[in-house]
């Protein structure tokens, strides 16, 4: 998740019936974009030709936008930097921002009205886009906001400058704004808003909220849009380094849609070259596979849309009913006589014992967390580690984890585990996991591999802080994990 990354590589390469249903089924769109950037970052481009590589990634969306809409999506999300790329200082990214009023105060739309306000020629293509394919549209945007000097705060050039989420209706109507409150350390272009925006929108297919990218890893406002605004639906433009093995974006996205028990419609930027990819529609279903996604890390791949269905929402019963019955396990051995040593993974030093059986029971502490495993499959005789984490993750931003893994050590060797990998020829018939987290904020996590292609698959959830995974469907395991976070300990 870090963004440096991107611009050097740019330069080189160019239930139950306690169970509430609600509302109809829906289609809905993402799109992974392959962002055109300006020829020269470096540069303060006038604003007629910072609105013509604006211009350009917008028609791009202008075409997805039909598409999806002729494929009957009713809303289509696009990603974070979509616009303009990455690489910004605050002086270099000034061209490309317009204010953007509070949709709260005035009904504005920009398609019907394009001279309320001046230089807000983005504001009136996207709404436009909307309102000609009767489509919801959602895109972040860099938004100027004028500030007074008499405002201790102000920045010298008298303007914050806000990554901004804007939603359009299908008449092309303003209907919502979200300035991002979690920047990453290297977003220095951008302001982080004094208050944070509880943002949402209602739909005739339900209510949605919207943040971006890293907002999704802190409490505010992702956790409180969630339990205090009835939401069931996440639009999520996101710019996201996939981190293998535990941060990959289809594989934490989608376990996020699981544990927060939300839709989450999350569209990435495409840049493979970077490591920017892999966007979805995820729900917490529980049934075959959660979510529809695109994950594609070819240098050659371009991007792509993904439309789907959303079923009816389904509001989490108050005793958790998916449930499914694994039978026994075959236990080979109660004790594991393994020594316990430290494996670094996304740059956490965890706690791992090795486990090269096709059965077993592990078991595995650190700090006050302990992992508790059970599982039957065909190993091949590849080494697996199993780990537990309990400590603040500090590489590239702060926030306190709790995680249980059990993952495929890249080369089979106890010094390869953690490593990032792609390959496994194991197969894992179940597995039931846990571990005993301070919170309830919990994300499972499947991913897996076959033909070298990464995928996620089915996970059940059985209570609390206990998961039980049938992988059995398809694939071989790269990493099967539970992420949790205590946000009370962040600081
Ligand atoms: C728009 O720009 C013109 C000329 O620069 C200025 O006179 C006018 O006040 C501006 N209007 C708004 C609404 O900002
Ligand atoms: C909207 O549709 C009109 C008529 O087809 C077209 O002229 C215009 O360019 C379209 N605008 C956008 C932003 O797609
Ligand atoms: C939450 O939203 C659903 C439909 O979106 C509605 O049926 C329900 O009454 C709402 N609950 C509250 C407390 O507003
Ligand atoms: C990824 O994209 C490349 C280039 O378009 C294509 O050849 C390949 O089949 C794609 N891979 C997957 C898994 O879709
Ligand atoms: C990639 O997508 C862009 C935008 O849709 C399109 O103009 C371009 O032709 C595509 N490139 C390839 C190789 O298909
Ligand atoms: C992605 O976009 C860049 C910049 O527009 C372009 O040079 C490149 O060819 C595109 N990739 C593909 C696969 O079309
Ligand atoms: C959940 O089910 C258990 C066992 O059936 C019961 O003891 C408990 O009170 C239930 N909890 C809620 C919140 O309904
Ligand atoms: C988790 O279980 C271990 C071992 O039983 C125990 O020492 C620890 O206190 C437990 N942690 C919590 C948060 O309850």
């Amino acid at each position: 998740m870090n963004m440096k990354l991107a611009v050097v590589c740019f330069l080189l390469f160019g239930a139950s019936n306690t169970l509430v249903h609600s509302l109809d089924s829906f289609r809905a769109a993402v799109y992974e974009h392959n962002v055109t950037f300006p020829a020269d970052r470096t540069k303060i481009l006038p604003r007629e030709e910072a609105l013509q590589v604006m211009e350009n990634n917008l028609a791009v969306y202008a075409q997805q936008a039909k598409l999806a809409s002729d494929m009957e999506a009713r809303i289509i999300v696009f990603p974070e930097y979509g616009l303009y790329g990455l690489g910004w200082t605050r002086q270099t990214l000034a061209p490309y921002l317009e204010y953007i009023p509070d949709p709260n105060v005035e009904m504005w739309n920009p398609c019907n009205k394009p001279s309320v306000y001046n230089s807000t020629e983005v504001q009136h293509m996207l709404s436009c886009i909307a309102k000609n394919n009767s489509v919801y549209i959602v895109a972040n945007m860099g938004a100027r906001q004028p500030c007074k000097i008499s405002d201790p705060k102000c920045p010298v050039d008298h303007q914050y400058q806000y990554s901004t989420n804007v939603v359009y209706g299908p008449n092309g109507d303003f209907v919502a704004r979200y300035f991002k409150f979690n920047l990453y350390s290297d977003e220095k272009q951008f302001d982080k808003p004094e208050r944070v925006d509880l943002t949402t929108f209602d739909t005739p297919f339900g209510r949605f909220g919207t943040f971006s990218s890293l907002d999704i890893m802190y409490h505010d406002p992702a956790i409180t849009l969630i339990q205090k605004m009835n939401i069931t639906n996440i639009a999520y433009p996101t710019a996201w380094v996939d981190e293998l093995p535990l941060l990959s974006a289809i594989e934490f996205h989608s376990a996020f849609a699981e544990g927060m028990h939300i839709n989450l419609l999350a569209a990435n930027l495409h840049l493979p070259c970077a490591a920017y990819h892999g966007s979805g529609l995820y729900w917490p279903t529980g049934t075959s596979i959660d979510g529809l996604y695109y994950y594609n890390d070819s240098l050659e791949s371009n991007g792509s849309l993904v439309v789907g269905t959303f079923s009816p929402f389904i509001f989490p019963a108050s005793n958790d009913t998916r449930t499914k019955a694994l039978g026994a396990f075959s236990v080979k051995s109660e004790a594991i006589s393994n020594k316990a040593v430290k494996v670094k993974i996304n740059g956490d030093l965890f706690t791992a014992i090795m486990s090269r059986d096709s059965y077993g029971k592990l078991h595995v502490c650190q700090g006050s967390l302990c992992c508790d495993a059970l599982f039957e499959g065909d190993f091949s005789s590849e080494l697996f580690a199993f780990g537990a984490f309990d400590g603040m993750h500090t590489e590239g931003d702060r926030y306190y984890l709790q995680a249980c893994v059990f993952i495929k050590c890249a080369n089979n060797t106890p010094e390869s585990c953690g490593s990032p990998t792609k390959v496994s020829s194991s197969y894992m018939s179940k597995m039931s996991f846990s571990g005993n987290f301070t919170t309830e904020f919990v994300f499972p996590e499947v991913l897996i591999t076959e033909n070298g292609v990464l995928g996620i698959v089915t996970k059940y959830w059985l209570y609390q802080n206990s998961v039980i995974i049938d992988v059995g469907l398809y694939g071989s395991p790269l990493s099967i994990s539970i992420l949790s976070r205590d946000y009370s300990r962040d600081n």
